[in-house]
């Protein structure tokens, strides 16, 4: 049994009551005796000293020169960081660690069937090796970008690590993304290598991933010229097929020419990009967020150390998948970069039962545990005498990806922390890098449902629409901003520098300065501050919603809708969901001529699947006579968020018909 020590005659549900009361946690004794960061000056030596205190961070990596500047602000909001310094992060991620740790297991790999993997960081240095001198086989060249389309197996960091290796940036899409997303991210890029597998396993069936590569081919307008092929076992699945006059090559035929291989890293600028990670925006075409090397590693690095409290010795576990900013920082990149072990599960969490994520934690003897509020939510409907079967032992505990209410909060820090562990609540997006708003644990009290205060240095703020901050503990929400330049940030979007000032500056800067200070980054947030500086995150604020922790553009999803051939009109409202956080429900006008039937909505789900992946599917597809339209056409979405939440209708007078929305909530009533 795992609770917080409490008078004996105290029955669970006095504890919840006393815990819901209490709005400050003090971090436990146990962690603050041994954490990374114990110096409270440390948030004003960054306040005083910015921007050089930020060289403390690169400090933490290996550099092959040392930089000159740590930032140069000159031509905002392109930002440099750490310029002139050189570096290499598979030399930060595995060669730095072989003289202490070599035997040391740098992956721990557990497949949904129980397979399991060990790879030492001798392994680890070996094998990215040997696939670096695959990818030059094949003809990869510095500055070429390699597409990755891999599930959670080991040939997913593997293949990360050996692209940086030799100065690939990679672009890794989500296993989940469809065939099409990957085509028009393989075209975003231009990107000519592809790596795959043939399969993988989810709640015991093995999937075809394959199949989705070779549509992709199909879909995509690159010429794609090599698709690099991993297996999954030993053999080829016997269900995938592979012709000669297509691009495919299997990895292991080359890796067998290859043993033993080493190949040198290449030197990087630290404003060379390291890789692009595409994510939703308020348009229907996703974009490629451009990470450097220096300020990225540094970043991803130092908030493993100072946020994340990760020790070489420890077993840390990140339960989020590695096709998401989340896993390429604090799967990959953060914890290696600090020579930890670091956990990877292939599959789904309750197969084969719903005790799957504990007996992992208890097997491998996990430390550092981090994961989502949806995933919370969920392990707290599975109910608590799951978790109370298992035997571990966290000391560390995180959450990211969506605001966590405070009641799941409380569920977690007592059932799964047992009362004794940390907990930090980290605030941060794809563009960021890392962590932006989030607790240094031995330093702050947890607030639960509050992301906590900055990381060091870091500067945000909460303006109102016109763009005047609001004075913390005014108790009034505005839209998050942050007002200067952080090591992780992105260097822009790729390909598309207009568009990176379009959807992060331009609304709070002044677009024509050369000052820096005249430059403030949206974030797309809203969020509040309280009086004792933590900010609460609300949401996002655009077009864009958070779907168990994923973000999906409503006009991705419309777009999707509106290739359904009887589709008339198609508009995405967000529904908020006790376990996902946020569903969508779409709302459709059909064309003349096309009745409402089970085969129309069946279509529209199935283009969603198709065009975007399973991932989005939506909650319920509603066959309505009219949108809401203004006089000039547009639709008024957020009056069907209402309909869709049961909320009061906000202001219909701008509608041409005003009587729309109760129409409609009439109709789905039914
Ligand atoms: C959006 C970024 C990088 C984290 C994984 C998702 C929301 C993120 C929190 C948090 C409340 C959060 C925001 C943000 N979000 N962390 N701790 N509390 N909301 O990355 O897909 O780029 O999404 O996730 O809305 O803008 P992402």
């Amino acid at each position: 049994m795992r609770t917080i020590s409490m008078p004996e005659d105290e029955s669970d549900g006095a504890i919840e009551a006393r815990l819901a009361e209490q709005e400050y946690f003090r971090p436990p004794t146990r962690f603050v005796g041994q954490a990374n960061e114990t110096d409270p000056a440390v948030y004003d030596r960054f306040e005083e000293n910015y921007p050089e205190a930020y060289a403390e961070w690169a400090d933490l990596l290996e550099w092959d020169s040392r930089w000159d500047t740590v930032l140069d602000d000159s031509n905002p909001p392109f930002y440099e960081w750490f310029k002139g310094g050189t570096l290499n992060a598979s030399v930060n991620a595995i060669d730095r660690h072989l003289p202490e740790r070599k035997d040391q297991t740098a992956l721990l790999w557990e497949g949904e069937p129980g397979d399991t993997e060990r790879i030492a960081y001798q392994d680890l240095y070996r094998r990215v090796n040997e696939m670096a001198a695959v990818y030059q086989e094949v003809g990869v060249r510095e500055d070429d970008i390699v597409t990755l389309h891999l599930p959670m197996v080991p040939a997913l960091p593997i293949s990360m690590l050996s692209a940086a290796r030799i100065g690939a940036p990679h672009s890794a899409v989500f296993g989940g993304f469809s065939a099409q997303a990957l085509a028009d991210r393989i075209d975003d890029a231009d990107s000519d290598v592809v790596v795959t597998i043939d399969g993988y396993y989810r709640r015991g069936e093995f999937l075809d991933h394959k199949a989705k590569a070779d549509e992709a081919l199909e879909l995509a307008e690159t010429d794609v010229e090599t698709v690099l092929l991993f297996k999954r076992e030993d053999e080829l699945h016997p269900d995938v097929e592979i012709t000669s006059d297509d691009p495919y090559v299997l990895v292991d035929e080359v890796l067998e020419q290859k043993q033993g291989a080493r190949v040198d890293p290449v030197e990087r600028d630290a404003e060379d990009p390291l890789f692009l990670m595409y994510t939703s925006g308020t348009t229907g075409q996703p974009k490629g967020t451009q990470h450097r090397t220096g300020g990225y590693l540094a970043h991803a690095t130092a908030t493993s150390k100072y946020v994340l409290d990760i020790e070489p010795e420890d077993t840390y576990w990140c339960s989020a998948d590695i096709g998401w900013i989340t896993g390429h920082s604090y799967i990959v990149y953060g914890p290696l970069s600090l020579g930890t072990t670091s956990v990877m599960y292939e599959g789904a969490p309750d197969a084969p039962d719903k005790g799957r994520i504990w007996e992992i934690a208890e097997k491998y003897d996990v430390d550092i545990f981090h994961t989502s509020p949806t995933a919370v939510r969920m392990f707290m409907e599975w109910g608590e005498e799951i978790p109370a079967q298992y035997d571990f032992d966290f000391r560390h505990m995180t959450t990211v990806g969506e605001p966590i209410q405070p009641e799941a909060w409380l569920w977690y820090y007592e059932h799964i922390g047992g009362g004794d562990a940390v907990i930090v609540d980290t605030w941060w997006q794809t563009e960021t890098g890392g962590h932006l708003i989030t607790n240094l644990p031995a330093l702050k009290d947890m607030k639960p449902g509050s992301a906590g205060h900055p990381v060091p240095g870091i500067k945000p703020a909460v303006y109102d629409d016109q763009g005047h901050p609001i004075e913390k503990g005014s108790a009034r929400a505005g839209n998050l901003v942050i007002e200067r330049p952080w090591p992780g940030m992105l260097q822009t979007v790729y390909g598309n520098d207009e568009r990176f000032i379009d959807e992060y500056w331009r609304e709070f800067s002044e677009t024509d300065s050369d000052d820096p200070a005249d430059w403030v980054y949206k974030a797309g947030d809203g969020a509040v501050q309280a009086d004792d500086g933590y900010f609460r995150i609300l949401g996002r604020l655009d077009d864009v919603m958070n779907v168990a922790g994923h973000r999906l553009g409503t006009m991705e999803l419309e777009s999707a809708v509106a290739e359904v051939e009887a589709v008339a009109n198609a508009a995405v409202a967000g529904r908020e969901d006790p376990q996902k956080g946020t569903v969508p429900d779409v709302y459709v006008t059909l064309r003349d001529g096309y009745e409402e039937s089970e085969a129309v909505r069946a279509e529209i789900v199935a283009s969603i699947e198709d065009q975007i992946g399973k991932f989005a599917r939506p909650a319920n597809v509603w066959l309505v006579e009219e949108l809401p339209q203004t006089r000039s056409g547009k639709i008024m979405r957020r009056l069907l968020e209402d309909i869709s939440n049961d909320e009061e209708l906000g202001n219909t007078t701008t509608l041409r018909d005003p009587s729309v929305p109760e129409r409609i909530r009439e109709h789905i009533d039914h």
